[in-house]
Protein backbone atom coordinates (compact mmCIF):
# COMPACT_ATOMS: atom_id res chain seq x y z
CA UNK A 1 0.00 0.00 0.00
CA UNK A 2 2.91 2.50 0.60
CA UNK A 3 5.67 0.65 -1.39
CA UNK A 4 7.52 0.24 2.22
CA UNK A 5 8.76 -3.26 3.61
CA UNK A 6 8.97 -3.60 7.18
CA UNK A 7 11.58 -6.60 8.66
CA UNK A 8 12.04 -6.30 12.39
CA UNK A 9 15.07 -7.52 14.52
CA UNK A 10 14.81 -8.03 18.03
CA UNK A 11 17.12 -6.28 20.76
CA UNK A 12 17.08 -9.16 23.55
CA UNK A 13 18.85 -7.01 26.48
CA UNK A 14 18.94 -2.91 26.37
CA UNK A 15 22.38 -2.11 25.24
CA UNK A 16 21.48 1.11 23.89
CA UNK A 17 19.98 2.97 20.95
CA UNK A 18 23.36 2.93 19.13
CA UNK A 19 23.42 -0.98 19.56
CA UNK A 20 20.71 -0.72 16.29
CA UNK A 21 23.14 -0.17 14.13
CA UNK A 22 25.12 -3.56 14.73
CA UNK A 23 21.95 -4.99 14.52
CA UNK A 24 21.07 -3.86 11.77
CA UNK A 25 24.01 -4.08 9.70
CA UNK A 26 23.27 -6.36 7.22
CA UNK A 27 20.02 -4.12 6.92
CA UNK A 28 22.20 -1.27 6.07
CA UNK A 29 25.14 -2.85 4.33
CA UNK A 30 27.28 0.23 2.77
CA UNK A 31 24.29 2.62 2.34
CA UNK A 32 23.45 5.65 4.71
CA UNK A 33 20.76 5.17 7.62
CA UNK A 34 17.78 6.94 9.38
CA UNK A 35 17.57 5.76 13.00
CA UNK A 36 14.12 6.94 14.22
CA UNK A 37 13.16 6.52 18.31
CA UNK A 38 9.62 5.29 18.88
CA UNK A 39 8.94 7.16 21.62
CA UNK A 40 9.64 10.13 19.42
CA UNK A 41 6.20 12.13 18.25
CA UNK A 42 6.50 14.24 15.83
CA UNK A 43 4.29 16.77 14.81
CA UNK A 44 3.47 18.56 11.50
CA UNK A 45 7.47 18.63 9.95
CA UNK A 46 7.87 16.94 7.31
CA UNK A 47 11.62 15.90 7.30
CA UNK A 48 11.53 13.79 4.42
CA UNK A 49 13.62 16.27 1.78
CA UNK A 50 16.69 16.28 4.03
CA UNK A 51 16.81 12.77 4.55
CA UNK A 52 16.27 11.62 0.98
CA UNK A 53 18.99 14.27 0.09
CA UNK A 54 21.37 13.30 3.03
CA UNK A 55 24.28 11.54 1.29
CA UNK A 56 27.15 11.01 4.18
CA UNK A 57 28.89 12.11 7.41
CA UNK A 58 26.17 12.10 10.14
CA UNK A 59 23.04 14.86 10.42
CA UNK A 60 20.51 15.45 13.47
CA UNK A 61 17.54 17.49 14.69
CA UNK A 62 17.64 19.71 17.25
CA UNK A 63 14.66 21.59 19.19
CA UNK A 64 15.14 24.28 21.88
CA UNK A 65 13.19 22.55 24.95
CA UNK A 66 12.59 23.87 28.70
CA UNK A 67 13.88 20.75 30.29
CA UNK A 68 17.36 20.07 28.40
CA UNK A 69 18.73 17.95 31.54
CA UNK A 70 16.55 14.97 30.14
CA UNK A 71 17.75 14.89 26.48
CA UNK A 72 21.40 15.14 24.66
CA UNK A 73 22.40 18.48 24.89
CA UNK A 74 24.14 20.59 22.03
CA UNK A 75 26.05 24.00 22.34
CA UNK A 76 26.59 26.33 19.67
CA UNK A 77 28.63 29.68 19.26
CA UNK A 78 27.23 32.56 18.18
CA UNK A 79 27.57 31.56 14.82
CA UNK A 80 25.68 28.32 14.79
CA UNK A 81 28.78 26.29 14.89
CA UNK A 82 28.16 23.20 17.47
CA UNK A 83 30.63 22.99 20.00
CA UNK A 84 29.68 20.29 21.89
CA UNK A 85 26.87 17.21 22.84
CA UNK A 86 26.48 15.88 26.04
CA UNK A 87 24.02 13.23 27.04
CA UNK A 88 21.54 14.51 29.74
CA UNK A 89 23.74 16.92 31.55
CA UNK A 90 23.23 18.48 34.94
CA UNK A 91 24.11 21.39 34.02
CA UNK A 92 22.67 21.81 30.79
CA UNK A 93 24.80 24.03 28.21
CA UNK A 94 22.04 25.45 26.14
CA UNK A 95 18.22 24.45 25.84
CA UNK A 96 18.55 22.51 22.79
CA UNK A 97 17.53 19.06 23.01
CA UNK A 98 18.69 16.66 19.97
CA UNK A 99 15.43 14.34 18.93
CA UNK A 100 15.26 11.00 18.11
CA UNK A 101 15.73 11.16 14.40
CA UNK A 102 19.46 10.45 13.02
CA UNK A 103 20.75 9.99 9.91
CA UNK A 104 24.51 8.54 9.43
CA UNK A 105 26.91 7.10 6.69
CA UNK A 106 27.61 3.49 6.75
CA UNK A 107 30.31 4.07 9.24
CA UNK A 108 28.39 4.26 11.78
CA UNK A 109 28.46 0.74 12.05
CA UNK A 110 31.78 0.50 12.91
CA UNK A 111 31.58 4.01 15.18
CA UNK A 112 29.25 1.74 17.08
CA UNK A 113 30.78 -1.72 17.38
CA UNK A 114 33.76 0.94 18.92
CA UNK A 115 31.76 2.63 21.35
CA UNK A 116 31.99 1.79 24.90
CA UNK A 117 29.32 1.55 27.38
CA UNK A 118 28.23 4.85 29.23
CA UNK A 119 27.55 4.30 32.92
CA UNK A 120 23.63 3.66 32.40
CA UNK A 121 25.41 0.40 30.49
CA UNK A 122 24.62 1.43 27.04
CA UNK A 123 26.25 2.79 23.99
CA UNK A 124 24.71 5.97 24.01
CA UNK A 125 24.04 7.58 20.32
CA UNK A 126 25.03 10.80 21.53
CA UNK A 127 29.06 9.07 21.69
CA UNK A 128 28.20 8.14 17.90
CA UNK A 129 27.11 12.05 16.99
CA UNK A 130 30.41 13.13 18.35
CA UNK A 131 32.57 10.97 16.31
CA UNK A 132 31.34 13.01 13.64
CA UNK A 133 31.37 15.76 15.12
CA UNK A 134 35.31 15.42 15.85
CA UNK A 135 35.37 14.40 12.28
CA UNK A 136 33.87 17.97 10.94
CA UNK A 137 30.89 15.57 9.51
CA UNK A 138 27.50 16.16 11.77
CA UNK A 139 24.93 18.46 10.43
CA UNK A 140 22.20 19.89 13.04
CA UNK A 141 18.86 20.74 11.62
CA UNK A 142 17.04 22.85 14.28
CA UNK A 143 13.43 23.12 13.90
CA UNK A 144 10.43 24.96 15.66
CA UNK A 145 7.32 22.20 15.18
CA UNK A 146 6.07 20.69 17.98
CA UNK A 147 7.70 17.18 19.06
CA UNK A 148 7.87 15.49 22.46
CA UNK A 149 9.83 12.26 23.82
CA UNK A 150 6.96 10.19 25.22
CA UNK A 151 8.79 8.48 27.46
CA UNK A 152 7.38 9.68 30.59
CA UNK A 153 3.90 10.04 32.05
CA UNK A 154 3.16 14.02 31.73
CA UNK A 155 5.00 13.96 27.98
CA UNK A 156 3.06 11.09 26.94
CA UNK A 157 -0.20 13.42 28.21
CA UNK A 158 1.04 16.55 26.39
CA UNK A 159 1.90 14.27 23.41
CA UNK A 160 -1.92 13.47 23.52
CA UNK A 161 -2.70 16.70 23.89
CA UNK A 162 -1.01 17.96 20.50
CA UNK A 163 -2.80 14.95 18.54
CA UNK A 164 -5.90 16.30 19.70
CA UNK A 165 -5.14 19.74 18.60
CA UNK A 166 -4.12 18.33 15.17
CA UNK A 167 -6.71 16.11 14.53
CA UNK A 168 -9.73 18.89 15.28
CA UNK A 169 -7.76 21.51 12.78
CA UNK A 170 -7.99 18.64 10.34
CA UNK A 171 -11.57 17.86 10.60
CA UNK A 172 -12.19 21.70 11.45
CA UNK A 173 -13.65 21.89 15.05
C1 LIG B 1 17.50 9.33 23.93
C2 LIG B 1 18.89 9.86 23.59
C3 LIG B 1 18.96 11.37 23.81
C4 LIG B 1 17.85 12.06 23.00
C5 LIG B 1 16.49 11.46 23.34
C6 LIG B 1 15.43 12.01 22.40
O1 LIG B 1 17.29 9.45 25.29
O2 LIG B 1 19.83 9.17 24.39
O3 LIG B 1 20.21 11.87 23.42
O4 LIG B 1 17.87 13.46 23.27
O5 LIG B 1 16.51 10.03 23.19
O6 LIG B 1 14.16 11.52 22.72
P1 LIG B 1 16.55 8.23 26.11
O7 LIG B 1 15.14 8.16 25.57
O8 LIG B 1 17.34 7.01 25.83
O9 LIG B 1 16.60 8.64 27.54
Amino acid sequence: QWGMHFTYSEQPEPRGLADAFILGKEFIEDQPVALILGDNIFFTQDFSEKIISFKSGGMIFAKQVPDPGRYGVIEFDSAGKVLSLEEKPKEPKSDFAVVGLYTFDSRVINFAKDTKPSTRGEIEIIDICNRYLDLGELKVNVFDGNWEDAGTFESLYRANGFAREEAAKSINI
